[in-house]
């Protein structure tokens, strides 16, 4: 049973067709691998699976049937999570701050409730654990490595049960060995059930880690395979025009 199907789904930004018509299937514990040239659609395509806008047209269908976001919190409620292309992420705060920003954890009642840093701390460490990742709830963002903030931001999508995790571009902007952190931490989400969208320009990373690839061009699927059956070479000719569809 697939946990997330896109149906028909067209986006347009006034004049620009960003998305037209893409269908995709999504099964759970699988990494799918999208890709496609700069301005091909592949934010548009999460995005709209995050719930930061509707599509123009189609549906998103969830395993309980077609659901319409109004707002990201709708989305999240339904265990879909995203990590956004810039992290988004606040430099001046500690990891666990980072995890829990807008999602607090709270002590005592009424007017007397405070934040529960105690709580935050414990619960960031045993995610950052559970992901076999260095990083310490107290350490500040600010100070971090571009693998250990991707580490922060991927916790984050833990904090709840989700179900999908999307990520855009994880490894665009970090070192070799920060990207082989990268691509366990996607692995770890993989072994617990959760099907991870991996947004890549990076073949390597992309046959390293992904179950099927999902390739688009000019707002349109032109691929989507099982990796095992295609190469970084169908791949590349798909990207550019080169090869029309696989
Ligand atoms: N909010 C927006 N308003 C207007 N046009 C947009 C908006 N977001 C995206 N677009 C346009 O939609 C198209 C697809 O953009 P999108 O960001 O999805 O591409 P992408 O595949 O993620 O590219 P990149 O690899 O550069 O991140 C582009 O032509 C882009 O200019
Ligand atoms: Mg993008």
């Amino acid at each position: 049973m697939s946990v997330l199907q896109l149906h028909n789904v067209s986006k347009n930004f006034g004049a620009i067709r960003a998305l037209n018509d893409v269908n995709l299937t999504l099964e759970p514990g699988e990494v799918l691998g999208l890709m496609g040239d700069n301005g091909a659609g592949k934010s548009t395509l999460v995005k709209i699976m995050a719930g930061n806008f509707p599509p123009s047209s189609g549906q998103i269908i969830l395993e309980e049937g077609p659901v319409v976001f109004h707002k990201p919190v709708e989305a999240r409620q339904k265990g879909i999570e995203i990590v956004y292309q810039d992290l988004a992420l606040c430099n001046n705060l500690t990891a666990a701050a980072n995890v829990f920003l807008g999602r607090e954890l709270k002590t005592g009642f009424g007017p007397f409730r405070i934040l529960d840093f105690k709580a935050m701390y414990d619960r960031s460490a045993e995610l950052f654990n559970e992901l076999k990742s260095e990083t310490r709830p107290r350490d500040v963002v600010r100070r971090m490595s571009g693998g250990q903030r991707q580490a922060v931001a991927i916790a984050r999508t833990r904090l709840s049960n989700s179900k999908v995790v999307l990520l855009d571009e994880p490894t665009a902007a970090i070192s070799v060995r920060q990207v082989a952190e990268v691509l366990d931490l996607i692995r770890r989400l993989r072994d617990q059930g959760v099907a991870v969208v991996l947004i890549s320009h990076r073949m390597p990373d992309v046959f390293a880690v992904c179950d099927r690839v999902f390739v688009m061009r000019r707002g349109n699927k032109v691929a989507e395979k099982p990796i095992s059956q295609s190469s970084p070479e169908e791949v590349t000719g798909l990207i550019t025009g080169a090869i029309h569809a696989a």
